[in-house]
């Protein structure tokens, strides 16, 4: 009922240039698959060059972060309407480097959604507990207040679109996952929090996907368990032999 969605966050790497050669090896490598939603997600400056060279694919094309508004004098930013008029599809949102370093809030992720669905863009909700956190026992309270905060206001009859990513801060980039066990365990308290905030219909329906140092050899158990329905991958996302590996291992 859950289609998987695996997705690419390429952070600050790849040039218009490198990106289409990415898709040019990478595109050939999942024609073939229907199993999963494929998603990437470049730097502001290759999101046209990758749209570009994703046409008539498979594969959608994703921003990494955007302003909730429709314009203004915002230095730096690009809003909702300008990624949509350009072919986006999807948007990360409150990724744990955008909280960590661009000072974003529950409060701003929460206006980002609203102006995500609004535009039709499909909205990927980050969330995760640093270490610190998960050592004080507080994982749970975390992340049910990233995901009560992130939903507050929105009315369940426009939510079906809207992903979630659970991402504990401390298995980003640093080689160490999460168990199953563990991800299981916050993906379904993550649900648990959308039924309560939406409804238990909405809840049963919404993507959560896992990212944390996914890579092709622990994509399988990782990606796709009983609450899992996919993965946001950072670093093996930037080789597309790796990437479309994850993407393949990925298949129930
Ligand atoms: P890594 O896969 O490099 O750990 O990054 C995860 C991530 O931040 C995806 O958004």
């Amino acid at each position: 009922m859950r289609k998987p969605l695996i997705a690419a966050n390429w952070k600050m790497f790849k040039t218009p240039a490198e990106a289409t050669a990415f898709l040019t090896t990478f595109l050939p490598l999942v024609s073939q698959q229907s199993h999963a939603e494929v998603v990437l997600c470049p730097a502001m400056t290759s999101l046209a060059a990758s749209i570009a060279a994703a046409a008539g694919s498979n594969v959608h094309i994703g921003a990494q972060t955007m302003h909730w508004l429709d314009s203004g004098a915002y230095t730096g930013e690009t809003s909702p309407t300008m990624l949509k008029a350009i072919g986006a599809t999807h948007v990360l949102i409150g990724h744990s480097e955008r909280r960590q370093y661009f000072n974003e809030t529950d409060t701003t992720v929460n206006l980002k959604l609203k102006a995500a669905l609004a535009h039709g863009l499909i909205p990927i909700v980050c969330v995760g507990e640093h270490l610190e956190e998960r050592e004080a026992d507080l994982t749970a309270k975390v992340l049910e207040l990233q995901t009560a905060v992130a939903l507050e206001g929105i009315d369940a009859a426009t939510a079906a679109p809207i992903v979630f990513a659970y991402e504990p801060v401390w298995a980003i980039g640093t080689g160490r996952t999460a168990t199953p066990q563990i991800a299981e365990q916050a993906h379904k308290l993550i649900r648990n929090q959308i039924a309560s905030s939406l409804t238990p219909a909405i809840a049963a329906s919404t993507r959560i996907l896992y990212g944390g140092s996914v890579k092709p050899d622990n994509a399988a158990t990782l990606c796709c368990l009983e609450d899992i329905d996919g993965a946001l991958v950072g670093g093996a996302s930037l080789d597309p032999t790796s990437f479309a590996q994850i993407v393949l291992n990925s298949a129930a």
